[in-house]
């Protein structure tokens, strides 16, 4: 019913969300734009929401998770939604404790660090054992009007977490168990890709129009290791995905650009330091990109931001582009440039 719809850019009824004709390469007047952490601690009124409970206890919320998930989507004319939710959630679900601490990142208080502890992690059923964004998929898509996005992290992104206990620059502790034990780091690497294909897959079914794979830390490998251990597991969790376009995000791993298509994604987030241009001819031009502005630049003059926004369109050419961040929107990223580059993005014109 038109009067639950409550995006502000809500697709026209009997149109294909231009999230979906750029994921498939057909002309558009425009790229769609989304932006990667656009529900979260920018906002006020996400603060609002998050003051009254903690950040794990919102993301087994359903209801809130719906809320939160909505709330770019009134403020802006974001082309599409992305669930709330974390890359971690499974990782508690498999058996991990999980916290979030004041003023630092993700911690698990028992690392995976032996043969016998991968052993006991637990497999999952996603509607039985993380129903929360399964449910906050079909709460939202019955209530957006846009398309909405699932995700989930990439094997080898989840592994760094799960070994290490926690984020890191170096990733000592999981490079230590890659050296030394390969054959038990490759078993870890493919039961978090079943795990990860299972849980994308549910959230196709639950109605996500797409959904996004995250190997944020990829990027911290040599080549030799990223073909062998990263690329082969997300190749892994994507060959159980059907139904729906699957996009890969990478930060740092631009020169893995050669190799990335092995992976199987429909679609590659380019973090900022890609050169547009060079990323499309390396990938090739039947390939879907997303990306790639600078999340520190939406802190320039208005004017600047949308000089870069268009470089960037014009550099990416006009099929097969959905514009995005380079990586996620942080708590100090003003609001007025968030507006700043959707307002350049929605005034381009193909045509
Ligand atoms: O993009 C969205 O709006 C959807 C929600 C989303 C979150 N995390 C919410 C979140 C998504 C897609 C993620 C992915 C995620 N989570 C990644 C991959 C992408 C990336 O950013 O690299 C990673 C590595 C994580 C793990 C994680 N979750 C970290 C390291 C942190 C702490 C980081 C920080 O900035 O403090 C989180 C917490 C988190 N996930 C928050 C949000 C909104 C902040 C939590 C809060 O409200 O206190």
């Amino acid at each position: 019913m038109s009067s639950t719809v409550e995006a502000l850019a809500a697709t026209p009824a009997g149109e294909t969300p231009l999230l979906l004709r750029a994921l498939r390469s057909e002309p558009v007047p425009r790229p769609p734009v989304w932006m990667m952490r656009q529900a979260g601690r920018y906002l006020p009124e996400y603060m609002a929401v998050r003051s009254k409970l903690s950040f794990l206890e919102l993301c087994h919320d359903a209801d809130l998770c719906c809320e939160v998930t909505l709330q770019p989507l009134r403020r802006f004319a974001f082309d599409a939604g992305i669930i709330f939710s974390d890359i971690l959630l499974p990782l508690e679900a498999m058996g991990c404790p999980l916290t979030f601490g004041k003023g630092h990142g993700p911690q698990f208080s028992e690392p995976v660090r032996s043969r016998s502890a991968i052993d006991a992690l637990r497999s999952i059923d996603p509607w039985r054992d993380l129903p929360a964004p399964l449910r906050a998929i079909q709460l939202t898509n019955a209530r957006a009007g846009v398309p909405i996005l699932g995700f989930a992290g990439a094997p080898f992104t989840l592994a760094c977490y799960l070994v290490e206990g926690e984020g890191s620059k170096e990733w000592t502790a999981t490079k230590s168990m890659m050296f030394t034990d390969p054959e038990a780091f490759t078993t870890l690497l493919n039961r978090l890709a079943d795990m990860v294909g299972d849980h994308l897959q549910a959230q196709i079914d639950a109605g996500a129009a797409a959904v996004q794979l995250f190997d944020t830390w990829a990027g911290a490998l040599a080549p030799d290791d990223y073909r062998r251990f990263a690329l082969p597991a997300a190749q892994r969790a994507l060959s159980r995905v059907k139904g729906a376009p699957t996009l890969y995000f990478t930060r740092d791993a631009s020169p893995f650009l050669p190799w990335m298509r092995e992976v199987g994604a429909d679609a590659y987030g380019l973090d900022w330091r890609a050169d547009m241009a060079h990323a499309r001819a390396i990938l090739g031009p039947d390939v879907p990109v997303q990306g790639n502005l600078d999340p520190q630049a939406l802190q320039a003059p208005p004017a600047l931001i949308a000089e870069k926004v268009r470089a960037i369109i014009a550099a990416a050419g006009p099929r097969g582009h959905v514009f995005n961040l380079g990586h996620g929107l942080v708590p100090t990223s003003p609001i007025a440039g968030v507006q700043a580059a959707i307002d350049a993005v929605r005034s381009w014109s193909w045509a």
